[in-house]
């Protein structure tokens, strides 16, 4: 596949995505958004690949959010199409039958933010900052961070961080909840592999039926919710990988998961 704004990836069941605009921040235009979906899309029938990382090019930037310079002379319509755009992706991250980890190697800032928050989890360089800063250019979070953020950390940090559109370090975001771990920016690409490599020797069917049941069962009443686990451990009770776990763990060595 050939793609000219992402570098597309894939090595020891990890594939990963480099957002790939360095001179612009890795911000997201239309094309970067497509080229990431068209990826995911790949990865998604790849039964090799069992996990995601999503990153951003060069030192600075995870992504420094929408492309501004495609606001001018905005309009309602426009608007409301940006919005669109974003929310098929972060809605295509967080739907995913495989883990994504967002890796913020730097900047994560407005659209940036939103589609790491879409991702399962969040991995920061210690040189990462980020922010819901969209109110400093007139705007507000419009892929779904008045939501996500508000979800992850609660209405009163939610809403001082969107209000003020100020930067946080990643130890402020890993205390907030927003990162779950920072690592230092010289080993982070190694430490994010290396979580990652643990992730791709899990049980592929109990992660993604555990994603989908964290995700699903946070907007439900808890009686719906666990009523829907116990239909989730149906299905994961009735894999291979199961039989595998449980022979693995008698016979005191190491599971092999397949993925069935
Ligand atoms: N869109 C388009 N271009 C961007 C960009 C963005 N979001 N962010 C940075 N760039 C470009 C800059 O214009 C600059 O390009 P030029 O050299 O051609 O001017 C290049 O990237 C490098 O940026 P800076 O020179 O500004 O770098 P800096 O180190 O001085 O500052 C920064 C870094 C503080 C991150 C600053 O670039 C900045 O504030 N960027 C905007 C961040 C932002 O507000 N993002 C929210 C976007 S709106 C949004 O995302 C809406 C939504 O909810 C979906």
């Amino acid at each position: 596949m050939e793609f000219k704004y992402i570098i597309y990836e894939k090595s020891e069941a990890i594939a990963t995505i480099t957002l790939n605009r360095p001179e612009a921040l890795n911000a997201f235009s239309k094309e970067v958004i497509n080229e990431v979906l068209q990826a995911l899309e790949d990865i998604r029938t790849n039964e090799g690949i069992r996990v995601v990382i999503l990153t951003g090019a060069g030192e600075k930037a995870f992504s420094a959010g929408a492309d501004i310079k495609t606001m001018k002379g905005f309009n309602a319509l426009k608007g409301r199409e940006l919005s669109l755009m974003g929310e098929r992706l972060c809605n295509a991250l967080e739907n995913f039958e495989k883990p994504v980890i967002a890796a913020i190697n730097g900047y994560a800032l407005g659209g940036g933010l939103e589609v790491a928050m879409a991702c399962d989890l969040r991995l920061a360089s210690e040189r990462a900052r980020m922010g819901q800063t969209e109110i400093n250019i007139g705007l507000i979070p419009g892929w779904g961070g008045t939501q996500r953020l508000t979800r992850l950390i609660g209405r009163t940090k939610a809403k001082e961080l969107i209000f003020t559109g100020k930067m946080i370090d990643a130890k402020t975001a890993e205390k907030l909840g927003i990162v779950n771990m920072v690592f230092p920016a010289e080993e982070f690409r190694e430490k994010v592999r290396q979580f990652a490599k643990e992730l791709t020797l899990k049980a592929p069917v109990a992660l993604k039926v555990a994603k989908a049941l964290i995700n699903k069962g946070a907007d439900m009443s808890l009686d719906s919710a666990i009523a829907l686990e116990r239909e989730g451990i149906g299905v994961v009770a009735s894999t291979e990988d199961l039989q595998e776990g449980v022979s693995a763990f008698t016979e005191k060595r190491k599971p092999i998961f397949k993925g069935r």
